[in-house]
């Protein structure tokens, strides 16, 4: 699919931009025309993924970084606004996810996944604020519809990503006066992904998965993508403070669909 989206010379930030979803919307980006900056924890994923980015034509820097750890996030986006100048798009999806019930997540284990999406979330759009182009920038943060609605097995995913959708509106709220947008983009089940093969590891599960969609398919990579294209280009001019479900209708009710199946999953039951 070509894409009506010009990013042409922006400064395109990805959060966890360097496998699935996030890498998806980094490389769709970079084939508008934008200069792609990404940072995940492995300097193996981020170098393999600068090396996709410019095999598409772009320039692209990648960022060996946890988000949890606010001072080397500071560090990054300055050395990320030195080398391409000004972030004009900023994607904030770098998150953890593992399914299990309430009753077997230790402490440390609920804590590592509020501190990777909802703590990393703060971290990451805190210190690419004094980067990001005033005005005229666009921050989107990826969600879950955890966030919204409650699955089995996800309490600590759908705790954390519900906190990232409130810093997504507060956000909008105080930075509005500086001509940012601060949106969520919300993917359904996406094809190819970790995150949906944790949560639908086996054949049935994927298949009851696809079925519980509305348009009964499993959403694309360029899905997201055009949703993060299109909030942060100038159609989206608008439009700030908006959690976008982009799930081909799936939070209209399939989200109890995937949930029984869960159980079933991980419980036989
Ligand atoms: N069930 C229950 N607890 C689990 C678990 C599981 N399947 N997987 C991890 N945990 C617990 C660990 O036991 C540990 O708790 P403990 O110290 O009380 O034993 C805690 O979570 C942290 O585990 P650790 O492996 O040290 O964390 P990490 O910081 O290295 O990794 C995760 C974070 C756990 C979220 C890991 O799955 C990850 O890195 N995920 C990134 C990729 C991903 O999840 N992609 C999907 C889309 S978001
Ligand atoms: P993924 O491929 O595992 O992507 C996660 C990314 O985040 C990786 O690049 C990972 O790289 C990075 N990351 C993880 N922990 C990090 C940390 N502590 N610090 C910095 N980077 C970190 O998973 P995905 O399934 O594509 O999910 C991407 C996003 O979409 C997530 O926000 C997820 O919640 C959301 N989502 C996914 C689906 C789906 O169907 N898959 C549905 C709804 C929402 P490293 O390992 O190198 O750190």
């Amino acid at each position: 699919m070509t894409t009506p989206f010009a990013f042409s010379g922006q400064h395109v930030f990805v959060s966890g931009g360097t496998s699935g979803i996030n890498l998806g919307v980094a490389e769709a980006f970079a084939e508008a025309g934008a200069k792609v900056s990404v940072l995940s924890r492995k300097q193996d994923k981020v170098d393999a993924a600068v090396a996709r980015l410019k095999a598409l034509g772009g320039e692209a820097q990648g960022f060996a970084g946890d988000v949890r750890d606010p001072a080397r996030i500071e560090e990054v986006f300055e050395q990320a606004a030195a080398g391409f100048g000004e972030l004009d798009v900023l994607i904030s999806g770098a998150a953890g996810n593992f399914p299990a019930p309430a009753l077997g997540i230790s402490p440390n284990g609920f804590k590592s996944v509020v501190d990777i999406d909802l703590m990393g979330t703060f971290h990451v759009v805190k210190a690419a604020f004094p980067h990001m182009r005033k005005p005229g920038g666009s921050i989107v943060n990826i969600s879950a519809p955890q966030a919204y609605i409650p699955m089995d097995f996800q309490m600590h995913v759908c705790a954390a990503k519900a906190g990232v959708d409130m810093i997504t509106r507060v956000a909008a709220l105080e930075w509005g006066d500086f001509g940012l947008r601060v949106n969520s983009v919300v993917p359904g089940p996406i094809e190819d992904t970790e995150g949906m093969d944790r949560l639908a590891p086996t054949p049935e599960a994927k298949e009851a998965a696809r079925v519980s969609v509305p348009l009964a398919r499993y959403g694309t990579k360029r899905d997201i993508a055009n949703a993060c294209m299109f909030l942060s280009s100038p159609y989206g001019a608008y439009i700030s403070g908006v959690v976008l479900p982009v799930d081909g209708g799936w939070s209209l009710g399939g989200v109890a669909a995937i949930s029984a199946t869960m159980k079933k999953a991980f419980m036989g039951g």
